[in-house]
């Protein structure tokens, strides 16, 4: 039986030929020729989060890179503000009460997003400056919700705190300018947009959070940015780099440096348009309103008396596609579609096809053909 395909907001499907590049001999991590992959790493980076600031790489978990922006800038105490829009805000409200800062929050209705200038008017109460960073999280992959980062940045910008961004489930499909916007840090991971296996994430650190790093007093030693800075003066890591991984990230950076981010970010909005307008000629209702809705992840309320497991079952079982299920309280409420990364909008067009006959499956009242028909509106 041929392999499952992933609609999944990660992991994502990962291209054949980042395949094979990863299946490459190993290679010593204190020599030149991994200095050499090094280099030209970077300089894909730089180009993916726009900016000519450093990006540090780890072996670890999106979660990881979240952990070491915080230990890096912040002392336990210190305040910050975090604006919740789904699961992912809340994780970083999480980390940074482990370690011992002062959280205060905006929350939205999950599905929503929060206005900039509601931030603007918390940060302009804050007459003293204590609040030392601003947490966001730009595509909230739970909801599928994309903050107006441009318009955060500029609202932050009058403001001494940080910026910090997750940027997890939407850099590379969904525009972020890292130093035109501002952005003090931008932290991301492997499998999403792009096209790797889990395993890598990334800090990119700007010039004013690098400041912040020398007076942070939380504890932290392998998540230390200044080692990673120091060993990238000679084209290396401080400790072992999953070496596979970074073959496979060279490949996938020459990928996107070739296709253009521009095209890829136009890409990722048709793929967003098509699948809601499907879900929506099927008559689903989806979480978020038009105008925050995601490029790269579509949450889908799953019709009156239909659990959302059961189309994942079907879509699983018969049409061989994996979608993604409700995180926390929408877990019995909606499915979500993940189209991002190595995905095209013919594969959100089978996507939807397989849909609709799964709806039909379930005896939920379908027009064959509907999802199919809107969704290739969008695609013309
Ligand atoms: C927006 C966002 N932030 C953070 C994470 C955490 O990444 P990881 O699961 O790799 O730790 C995810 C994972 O889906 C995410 O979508």
């Amino acid at each position: 039986m041929k392999e499952k395909t992933l609609f999944l907001p990660g992991p994502t499907p990962v291209p054949p030929q980042v395949l094979r590049a990863m299946s490459a001999p190993l290679i010593g991590h204190r020599n030149k020729n991994f200095s050499a992959l090094f280099e030209r790493v970077q300089e894909g980076l730089r180009y993916v989060f726009q900016t000519e600031n450093e990006v540090i790489t780890y072996p670890a978990a999106g979660t990881g890179a979240m952990e070491a922006a915080i230990v890096n800038l912040l002392s336990p105490g210190d305040r910050i503000l975090v604006a919740v829009m789904g699961a992912f805000g809340e994780r970083f409200v999480d980390i940074a009460t482990a370690f011992g800062a002062e959280v205060e929050t905006i929350e939205v209705q999950w599905g929503q997003a929060p206005d900039p200038e509601i931030i603007a008017e918390r940060l302009r109460a804050d007459k003293n400056g204590r609040i030392k960073a601003v947490f966001v999280t730009h595509n909230e992959t739970s909801t599928g919700v994309t903050l107006d980062l441009k318009g955060v940045a500029a609202a932050v910008a009058s403001h001494p705190a940080l910026l910090v961004v997750d940027a997890v489930s939407s850099l590379g499909g969904i525009e972020l300018r890292m130093d035109e916007w501002e952005i003090d840090v931008v932290v991301t991971g492997s499998q999403k947009a792009l096209m790797l296996p889990p395993g890598l994430s990334f800090c990119a650190v700007g010039p004013k959070a690098w400041e912040a790093v020398e007076k942070a007093r939380m504890p932290k030693f392998y998540w230390d940015f200044r080692s990673y800075r120091k060993s990238a003066q000679r084209g290396q890591t401080p400790y072992t780099p999953a070496v596979s991984l970074w073959f496979g990230l060279a490949e996938a950076l020459e990928m996107i440096q070739n296709e253009g981010l521009e095209a890829i970010q136009q890409r990722h909005n048709v793929m967003g348009r098509m699948t809601r307008a499907g879900a929506k000629a099927l008559g689903l209702k989806l979480l978020a309103a038009e105008d925050v809705a995601s490029d790269t992840v579509t949450a889908v309320v799953a019709p009156e008396g239909i659990a959302p497991s059961d189309i994942r079952r079907i879509m699983m079982e018969r049409y061989g596609m994996e979608l993604a299920g409700g995180q926390k309280q929408l877990k019995d409420t909606v499915f979500r579609i993940g189209h991002l990364g190595y995905v095209t909008p013919p594969d959100v067009l089978t996507c939807l096809a397989a849909l609709e006959c799964t709806l039909a499956e379930l005896d939920f009242p379908v027009e064959l053909g509907a999802a199919v028909q809107a969704a290739r509106q969008e695609f013309i």
